[in-house]
Formats: structure tokens, sequence, C-alpha cells
């Protein structure tokens, strides 16, 4: 019973599942480290990580021994008891994040509801009745009715109006429009915004991080929560633990998931300063937050990050990555841009059929987003060797493509 093996979907085959992703005719049957496996044994380098999720590559042998532990022990309870693995995360994750109040939750999407939340009940509890949320053009924030219609994308809000209202929209990077939309609009409680966009590009604001820190002065200016949407950058990903520690600022929420679970779904929506506080008993909840099983792998990813010193790897191979790939393709018209593990390469092209080329031709498991942007998101812990494997694969690539 415990072994059985599926043959791999066939293209052709009939299936009841809807039909809402778009994939690629390929499955791994396996995974090791920062490569994957067919069932054939075809080896494929993984640079997208199940989208910047399995930070710790797959099959991380004390990571699976944890999960094996833990299913065999103890799965999951109820919020209704205490849960010391949830406490045990929590604490571990408070420390590495700066917060002070965790609520786990299961998703990236679900995490940002949360935040959206709290944005509205502080503005309840100073009397505005219909509290407002700034969020920008070109970001991503889940696919729940919320965080759909705080999304700044067209295409993931076609279809399911009317959007839930409360968002005010600014261009990504542009303070002045945050400073106006102050003045139009007095219900104003928070701003909610990635430090860098994954799905919209890898765009880093033109001012780089300090975009950031006068975010924060304006939020202190007009006592708004800063909410990050960190599901993506969080979590070592861009060479911090969360990517607003590259700055001297703190938001006052903080949401994560994605590689907090490393494969396992799990998120979070964290506080501090003015988010602490405000949701109280009976305000939100959820069946699985924070699960026996959950908590401890959160616990045990955030104590191999720390025992491995993985984040220092993740800033020190991120750098060394793009400045191989910024001098070998200096003559390309590419632009790359990114930090830590979080590298994006613009090519002068839309380059969609890249993610092919790149796995039938190079053996290699990459991205395509806003079009004509690579998206890498290699594991963390990635070897020196493994980096130059993964930009000599890139660099023939590209230049073969762009010839
Ligand atoms: C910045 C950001 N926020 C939210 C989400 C949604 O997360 P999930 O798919 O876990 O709901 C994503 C997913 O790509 C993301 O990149």
């Amino acid at each position: 019973m415990n072994n059985i093996t599926l043959a791999p979907v066939q293209p052709d085959q009939p299936s009841h599942l809807m039909p809402v992703f778009g994939r690629q005719p390929i499955s791994f049957v396996r995974g090791r480290g920062a490569y994957l496996y067919t069932e054939d044994g075809t080896e494929y380098f993984d640079a997208l990580t199940g989208i910047a999720v399995c930070g710790l590559g797959h099959a991380h042998p004390v990571l699976a021994e944890a999960i094996a532990d833990q299913a065999a022990t103890l799965i999951h309870t109820s919020n209704l008891f205490e849960v010391p693995w949830q406490t045990a995360a929590a604490q571990k994750l408070a420390e590495v994040a700066g917060m002070e109040e965790i609520f786990f939750s299961n998703s990236g999407a679900e995490s940002n509801e949360g935040a959206i939340k709290i944005a509205r009940k502080f503005g309840h509890m100073q009397g505005i009745a219909s509290p407002k949320i700034i969020v920008a053009d070109r970001s991503f924030h889940g696919r729940t009715l919320a965080t759909l219609s705080a999304t700044g994308n067209k295409k993931v809000q076609d279809g399911f109006g009317p959007l839930v209202e409360g968002f005010i929209r600014v261009p990504f990077g542009d303070i002045e429009a945050i400073e106006e939309a102050a003045i139009n609009h007095p219900d104003i409680v928070a701003i909610l915004i990635e430090p860098i966009q994954g799905e919209g590009g890898v765009n880093t604001a033109p001012q780089g991080f300090s975009y950031l820190e006068e975010i924060r002065h304006i939020c202190n200016q007009h006592n708004w929560l800063m909410m990050l949407d960190e599901v993506q950058t969080g979590n070592g990903r861009t060479g911090k633990y969360f990517a607003y520690q590259h700055t001297n600022i703190v938001p006052d929420v903080l949401t994560t998931a994605k590689g907090l679970g490393n494969g396992f779904p799990i998120g979070a929506v964290m506080t501090q300063g003015r988010g602490v506080g405000v949701l109280t008993a009976g305000n939100h909840g959820s069946t699985y937050s924070g699960t026996a099983l959950g908590s401890r792998v959160v616990y045990t990813i955030i104590d191999i990050m720390q025992k491995e010193n993985i984040v220092a790897n993740a800033a020190e191979k991120g750098a060394y990555i793009v400045e191989q790939l910024r001098s070998q393709l200096a003559d390309h018209q590419v632009t790359v841009r990114g930090f830590g593990l979080m590298i994006g390469i613009e090519l002068p092209k839309d380059c969609g059929d890249l993610v092919n080329i790149a796995r039938d031709e190079y053996k290699m498991i990459i991205n395509v987003t806003a079009g004509n942007v690579v998206r890498l998101l290699p594991t963390l812990n990635i070897t020196q060797e493994q980096a130059d494997q993964l930009i000599e694969r890139l660099v023939t690539m590209i230049k073969a493509y762009l010839a």
C-alpha cells in the first residue's frame, strides 16, 4: 500500500482536474537538492524550485525526517488546544522576521487576506467606515477575491467582478503618487506592497530599497499601516531573511508563505508596532492554522537555515550569479536585476518559448514572467559548482536565442 508507483501522466490522458493551469508536458517523480528527475532518470537543474518554494532543495534529509516523525506522532489537533510546535515555530519565526504577533495561514493569498482584514479593522478602530489600502500596479497578491482585487493585473481579475472595493492603485516606485493619494483620500489606512515584484517581472523600484524607507515615512506621517507582501521575497530568498531587512525600517504587517514551508502549504501574517493587537479573539481563524505538522516544518526549516548559514549563501551566490550574467551577457542587450537568489534577466524581446527550450535542450527548469523576463529562483543552498553550471547553461542558451 505504501509503495504505489504511478505511471507518468500522458498528455492525452483524460483528467478530472479543472483546467486552470497551463501545464508543461512533463512530470517529475523525485528530487534531490537542486535537481529534479523524470521516471527515466533524466536530471533537470531546477532553477525555479516550485516558484520560490523549495529553498532548501528537494528532499532535504533533515526536513524529510522531521516530517515523517511528526506525521507518525501527531499531525493535527485543533486550535481549541495549545499546540506546542505552533508556539515554538512562532517564537523562531518572530525572531528572524523581527515581528511580535504571528498567525499561521495555509498560503500566500490567505496571509494577505489576513493583512487586508488587519488594515480594515485598524481603520474601523479609528472610526473610518470605509477604509482604503494603497496597492501597486503590476503587483501580485493572490487569487482569492480580496487578493485578486488588490493585484495589479487585469488578467487575474477578468471575469470575477464585482471586485472587492477599497484599493487605490499607484505606479510601483512612485512616491509622489502615494502622497497625492493621501491628499485625495482621507480614509486610507494602509499600504500593501511587495519589496520586489515577483510575478510582475522581478521589478525593483527605481530608487531601490530606499522606496520602502520613503513609504515607512509616509505611513508614520499619516498613521497608516505599512504592510509588506514577502510571500515570494521572504525566507532568505533575497539574501536577507526578509527583504525589508536590506533597509533600516520595519513594517507593521508582514506576510509570507512559499519558502516558509519548502513545499508544505503554510503561510503567516505577522505584526509589530501599530499592527499589534488589532485582531483579537474571534476575529480570524482557520481549521489548519499552525497544525503540529506544519509548525514543526516551519521550526525545522528556520533551524536548518540558521545552522547551515543559508541566507548568507543566498546573498553570496546571488551576487556572483548576477555579476557573471551581467558580464557574460554584456553584449546582448539584456538587463539582469534582483537581489540574492531572486533574479530576473530581461530580454529585448518576448521569450515565453525559452521555458520549453531550457527544459528540452538544456535540461533546466526556468520561468518567464511579464513576457520577456527569465525568472530564476534556484535553491538557497546552491553550491559554487551548481551556480557555475546554472550560469553556463543560461549564458549558452540566451546567446543562442538572441543570435
Ligand atoms: C508576492 C506574492 N503574494 C502572494 C502570492 C500568492 O501566494 P499563494 O499562491 O500561496 O496563495 C504569490 C504567489 O506567487 C506572490 O508571489
